[in-house]
């Protein structure tokens, strides 16, 4: 865990619909309401050239190899501008995506070497989340509530699923940094999230108090 930073990392994962969004809007508004320094942000993108990067990686195909480097690159750019300051403040940072999603869709799913895949995370970013939020819902679920499918979620449930099983991997490997929420906390997310975050870093969050 990075707790040489006065700021939290969390990273929200799933697959595609599975509300990760809604989620984290929630959890900003908990804290922002409540007087905490809170950062919501978004991979790929969050800063400029990030943004850039995410309308060229979405909007068309291209080879794997090529996809890995601009998720990457829009990492990078984003990580050094916009995370890692925020990581030298008492902040809580919420990050829809992270390192974790290369590792599924792009390593898991699309097949490039897992080791390659977690070398490269770690050269774009050199912080680990502190806490990874996975949204374990059914694939098939969460593409019927996609309105307006990306590339992504056009390839259909079986990449989904594909996607799934790369975050399951990736869980094993650390899996004291992974909070999973389910079906079972369908209705209650944001309560759920919010007693983690306190049972888990509470000398951390008090520190965040504006
Ligand atoms: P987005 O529309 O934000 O999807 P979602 O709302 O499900 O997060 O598009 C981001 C897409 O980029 C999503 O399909 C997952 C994909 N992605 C990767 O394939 N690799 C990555 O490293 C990241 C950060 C995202």
């Amino acid at each position: 865990m990075n707790r040489s930073n006065p700021g939290l990392l969390v990273s929200f994962e799933g697959t595609e619909g599975s509300g990760k969004s809604t989620l984290i809007k929630g959890i900003h508004a908990h804290f922002k309401q409540r007087g905490y320094r809170v950062l919501a942000t978004r991979e790929p993108g969050g800063c400029p050239l990030g943004e850039t990067l995410r309308t060229l990686v979405l909007s068309s195909s291209m080879h794997p190899k090529t996809e890995l480097f601009l998720y990457e690159a829009a990492r990078s750019e984003h990580f050094h501008q916009v995370i890692l300051p925020a990581l030298s403040t008492p902040t809580l940072v919420l990050c829809d995506r992270f390192t974790d999603s290369t590792l599924a869709y792009q390593s898991y799913a699309r097949g490039l070497p897992w080791e390659e895949v977690n070398t490269l995370n770690n050269l774009a970013s050199s912080v680990q989340p502190d806490l990874v939020v996975f949204l374990d819902i059914d694939p098939e679920k969460g593409l019927k509530r996609a309105r307006n499918p990306n590339r992504f979620e056009a390839e259909g449930v079986e990449f989904q699923a594909q996607v799934r099983m790369g975050y399951l991997k990736a869980r094993t490997e650390n899996p004291e940094r992974w909070f999973t929420l389910d079906d079972q906390h369908f209705r209650t997310l944001i309560p759920t999230l919010v007693q983690e975050l306190w049972r888990r870093f509470g000398k951390a969050l008090e520190c965040m108090k504006i």
